[in-house]
């Protein structure tokens, strides 16, 4: 008897224990779901008064498309009022915006240069008006950096420089004395900081390398039918080229289509570099058409969004902020690859 009776007393301290327990851990759960009610509370309602003026360059490719999803999913998210403009790839059209931003005395204002160079007029202005300006995706080349307070997007020259590589990878076997490798480049936008900078990093890792060459280099634009158009109208034949390097998948594609018009063997025929990782791409590198896409990453909202914040309050922020970015090469595992999103 007593030895059962011992035994429910060692059983009914061990449940309370248990019962206690789950009671604090209860109580702790409910205290965090609390607090982090609170802080979201909170943020939302900073945020809320945040006006942030926003020129986008238009929509020329997918990988631009995705970029202005990213910027109004994650002011929505953050709640940040967004004036959106869409500057449908004139200058003055982004000039025209900053200006109106500038009148309706916004908290900050955050623009993707369409090209490097004429803004210190406009921002000029901005600054005058005590409204910070963030360039985002593309630089700007301007003699006063005070003019705006940070950089976030891509490191283009470094893209460039990737391209370059693979290519200096894939033909490494190839012999000096031989002919050289013949590379046609297909640039995007005259006088943008992606172009120009893509062209740069190229060029600094290939320009010293004996037995390439760079033999024809045109704009593109970054659009897919100038891309296509291009390579219809190479002043020769695909047979008197070795590789292809294209600033942007858009135009990458379109190249596709021309050569296979034409008989030729994507990828094989031609070695193909990449910019931008758009699924298209991906896909385009699975199927061996192309040999390399470098990533461009367009997702650059919630880190625009966060730059906003501090900047409405008064914050400084970091002067360069570049987004994390991988390469994918032919030779990798290509079978896990999340899908892209654009
Ligand atoms: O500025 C980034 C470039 O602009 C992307 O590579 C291109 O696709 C886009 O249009």
């Amino acid at each position: 008897m007593r030895e059962d009776e011992n035994k429910k007393n060692g059983l009914n301290k061990i449940a309370k224990a248990y019962i206690h327990k789950l009671a604090l851990m209860l109580f702790y759960a409910m205290l965090f779901i609390a607090c982090q009610k609170q802080e979201d509370s909170g943020q939302n309602r900073e945020s809320k008064g945040i006006i942030l003026g926003f020129s986008q360059i238009g929509a020329e490719s997918a990988w631009r498309t995705c970029n202005t999803r990213s910027v109004r999913d994650a002011a929505a998210a953050a709640g940040i009022q967004l004036l959106f403009s869409n500057a449908e790839q004139k200058q003055e059209n982004q000039i025209k915006a900053i200006r109106s931003f500038i009148a309706y005395q916004v908290d900050v204002i955050a623009f993707v240069p369409i090209v490097s160079s004429g803004w210190e007029n406009v921002l000029e202005e901005a600054k005058e008006a005590r409204i910070p300006v963030l360039v985002c995706d593309r630089k700007i080349n301007i003699k006063n950096d005070d003019l705006y307070v940070g950089y976030i997007g891509t490191d283009s020259t470094e893209e460039g420089r990737l391209a370059a590589k693979f290519l200096l990878k894939k033909f490494e076997g190839h012999k000096a004395s031989e002919r050289p490798i013949r590379i046609v480049e297909l640039s995007g936008t005259e006088g943008s900081s992606a172009a120009i900078e893509r062209s740069a990093g190229f060029r600094e890792c290939i320009e010293n390398q004996s037995g390439f060459e760079i033999i024809y280099s045109a704009s593109g634009d970054f659009l897919r039918s100038k891309g296509y158009e291009l390579m219809r109208t190479l002043p020769f034949d695909f047979t008197e080229m070795d590789a292809l390097f294209s600033h942007n998948d858009g135009m990458t594609l379109g190249a596709l289509d021309a050569m296979k018009e034409k008989g030729v063997n994507p990828g094989k025929d031609i070695i193909i570099v990449s910019i931008d990782a758009e699924q298209a791409a991906i896909d385009a590198l699975k199927r061996g058409d192309v040999n390399c896409v470098i990533e461009c990453n367009p997702k650059q909202g919630p880190d625009i969004m966060n730059l906003a914040r501090h900047l409405a309050r008064g914050e400084s922020i970091p002067r360069i902020i570049n987004m994390t970015e991988q390469v994918f090469y032919e030779w990798d595992d290509l079978s896990d690859i999340p899908a892209r999103g654009y």
